[in-house]
């Protein structure tokens, strides 16, 4: 079971925002996809998921081609995402968030359900204590009956991913899942997302903190201009100097780029703060 992109292409008018893209990603695995802002990561997270249409080329998974699915399709062929920008269920208790996602796989009973209210109790009670040990997983479960939108932005983070994971996807789609945290929040979310590795899995992670992707991917997708620059372990990336001259810039930079990351990740902060 692997997630093919073969000759992919994206482009808004004239903005070419993905260029003649191949590679695969193997499950087992935990793949970073990193670059500057605008090198496209978020596209092809979008175009994985259904999100955004495909210019050319194709995306396969396990053989089969998601191209020209609705999204409701591509998520039933296995793959779930969170969001750059948290998209929550905000009025929501957080147990109500992780159940709607539950709903599709009991919609072949549901007359079941209406016919024959013990089965309906049994599968609520089901329903329930599976995304309850979800929110265990995350730490979450003293928020269960509080709304989404009022849990501090830590905590929305890992409900978002908690979130996707209710359908138990085969393909796990992270777009920045560290933005705006804490270095307390990002390491429990590097253990977190440690643990979800699994051989039945595609995992693959946007992400701008280069320490998380350094210590929790097992394998680097560079993007730089719609282009995939570079691939390969955490350690070849780190030698490799188109990656230095190109994302990183020169060994002098590092330092810079690591203060404006965080800075970045203060500027976050403070909307974090202020949307609570
Ligand atoms: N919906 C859209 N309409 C038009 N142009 C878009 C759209 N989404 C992305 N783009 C453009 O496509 C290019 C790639 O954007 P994308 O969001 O994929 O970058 P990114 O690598 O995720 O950047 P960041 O690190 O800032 O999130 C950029 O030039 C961006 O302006
Ligand atoms: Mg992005």
């Amino acid at each position: 079971m692997t997630l093919t992109f073969q000759n992919l292409r994206k482009h808004y008018g004239s903005n070419v925002a993905i260029d003649d893209v191949s590679t695969s990603f193997a499950p087992g695995l935990i793949h970073g996809i990193i670059g500057p802002n605008g090198a496209g990561k978020s596209t092809l997270i979008n175009m994985t998921a259904g999100s955004y249409t495909v210019s050319s080329g194709a995306i396969h998974l396990d053989g089969s081609n998601l191209c020209g699915l609705q999204k409701f399709e591509v998520a039933n062929q296995g793959v779930a995402r969170t969001y750059q920008n948290i998209r929550l269920f905000d009025q929501m208790t957080v147990l109500e968030n992780l159940e709607v996602c539950y709903y599709p796989q009991a919609v072949g009973q549901a007359w079941k359900e209406i016919l024959w209210p013990p089965f309906a109790t049994e599968r609520e009670a089901r329903r329930r204590a599976a995304c309850m040990e979800l929110l265990s997983f995350f730490n979450l479960q003293g928020y269960a009956e509080a709304e989404a939108g009022s849990l501090p932005y830590g905590r929305q983070r890992m409900l978002e991913i908690a979130r996707a994971l209710v359908t138990n996807p085969r393909v796990l789609l992270l777009d920045e899942p560290a933005a705006g945290l804490n270095h307390h929040e990002t390491a429990e979310l590097t253990s977190r997302l440690a643990a979800l590795k699994s051989p039945e899995r595609v995992m693959i992670i946007v992400e701008h903190d280069m320490d998380l992707v350094m210590s929790l991917c097992d394998r680097i997708v560079v993007m730089h201009h719609g282009k995939l620059l570079f691939e390969g372990t955490p350690a070849e990336v780190q030698a490799s100097t188109d990656v230095q001259t190109a994302y990183l810039g020169t060994a002098n930079d590092i330092d810079d780029i690591k203060a404006a990351a965080e800075d970045r990740r203060a500027q976050l902060g403070i909307r974090a703060r202020r949307r609570s």
